[in-house]
């Protein structure tokens, strides 16, 4: 049976089928799925989607149509799949649930320190041969106070790394993770999460409860020269409320690799089209902020992990076995 993958990486092919191979062909497309691109699904029981993709009520009619039966999404969040309309056209959608967090973590790390330590403003002016330091200043992270916002296994991967420069820690979550509690968190509700860090870093998934968790008003309690990180999912943050405090020159650095309108143009090369995003085209001219195009799972070890769960669902699929990484059908 062939696969139709959507959203491949050129890094990512040969990794793909590799992991396919005895089992499967795999057709990989660099197009992500959409309402354009859907119709390409047609004659494919199952395909592969990435993290971008939207699978919403057309997307998913429009698969169902063409005789897909199965939908193997490749990322551990599922917030872009309408799962009750999956689960009305009888679909099997899979995802994977866990891969490699220290890579998402170490990453929003690289993201707090290059923003601390401005390294990519120094790297720009060595280039250019200018040896200043002038507003290249940035502060020591031990004894300073982290604040994590969803301490599950991203969360707890950042703590760690947290604990080992030294700094105190802060948790807000649903429920507390005992390993975070041993390293020393203490868990406060958000507002003085908000109100008490030096580094704020997101981890919670994107839900109706979490959307814009980071808005006008959490933004103006936290502190001046805070440092704000979200590797998790855009939505998370009210980018509007975001670039209105930057523009009061808050903040030592916010360091973003998701964004809220980043379907349609994270992972694509839009250098040589008109901007027609005002928010980010503001939010990227500001000297303390550094974006990011959701590359924080991108490592060869997540990605090589997401691969093998991916077939492992497939396989699962047609086996008729049931896994933690089926999303539905719910079980009953
Ligand atoms: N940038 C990237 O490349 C990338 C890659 C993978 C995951 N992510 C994001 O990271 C998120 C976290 O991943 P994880 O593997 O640590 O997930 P996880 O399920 O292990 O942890 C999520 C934590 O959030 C908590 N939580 C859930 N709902 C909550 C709510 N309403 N309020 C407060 N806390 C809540 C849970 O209790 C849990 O501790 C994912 O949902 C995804 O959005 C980003």
């Amino acid at each position: 049976m062939e696969i139709l993958a959507f959203g491949v990486q050129s890094d990512e092919k040969p990794l793909i089928e590799k992991a396919f191979a005895g089992h499967h062909d795999v057709r990989c497309l660099d197009v992500f799925l959409n309402e354009d691109t859907a119709p390409i699904a047609a004659g494919y029981e199952i395909i592969s989607t990435s993290v971008n993709a939207t699978l919403n009520n057309r997307v998913l009619q429009t698969l169902a149509a063409g005789g897909t039966q199965m939908i193997a999404q490749r990322s551990t969040g599922f917030n872009n799949i309408d799962l009750e309309v999956a689960e009305r056209l009888g679909l099997t959608v899979s995802r994977v649930s866990y891969y490699s967090p220290y890579s998402v973590a170490e990453f929003a790390w690289a993201l707090v320190m290059a923003v601390n330590r401005r390294i990519v403003r120094a790297s720009i002016r060595t280039r250019d041969f200018d040896f200043r330091l002038d507003g290249l200043m940035g502060r020591d992270m031990r004894g300073r106070t982290v604040g994590v916002l969803g301490t599950g296994k991203i969360g707890e991967a950042f703590t760690r790394i947290a604990h080992g420069f030294g700094m105190n820690l802060l948790g807000w979550d649903v429920a507390e993770n005992p390993e975070c509690v041993a390293l020393g968190m203490k868990y406060v509700d958000k507002e003085q999460l908000f109100a008490e860090a030096d580094l704020i870093s997101l981890h919670v998934p994107l839900l109706p409860s979490t959307e814009h968790i980071v808005d006008a008003a959490a933004l103006r309690t936290m502190k001046d020269d805070a440092i704000l990180i979200n590797s998790s999912r855009g939505g998370l943050v009210d980018t509007k409320a975001l670039v209105a405090e930057l523009r009061e020159g808050r903040f030592t650095g916010v360091g973003l690799d998701v964004y809220e309108a980043e379907a349609g143009l994270f992972f694509l090369d839009k250098s040589l089209d008109v901007v027609e995003d005002d928010t980010l085209a503001r939010l990227v001219t500001f000297p303390n902020v550094l974006v990011t195009s959701h590359q924080a799972y991108y490592t060869v070890d997540a990605v090589g992990q997401i691969i093998e769960a991916t077939v492992k669902n497939v396989l699962d699929y047609q086996a008729g076995r049931r896994s933690e990484n089926v999303l539905v059908p719910a079980v009953s």
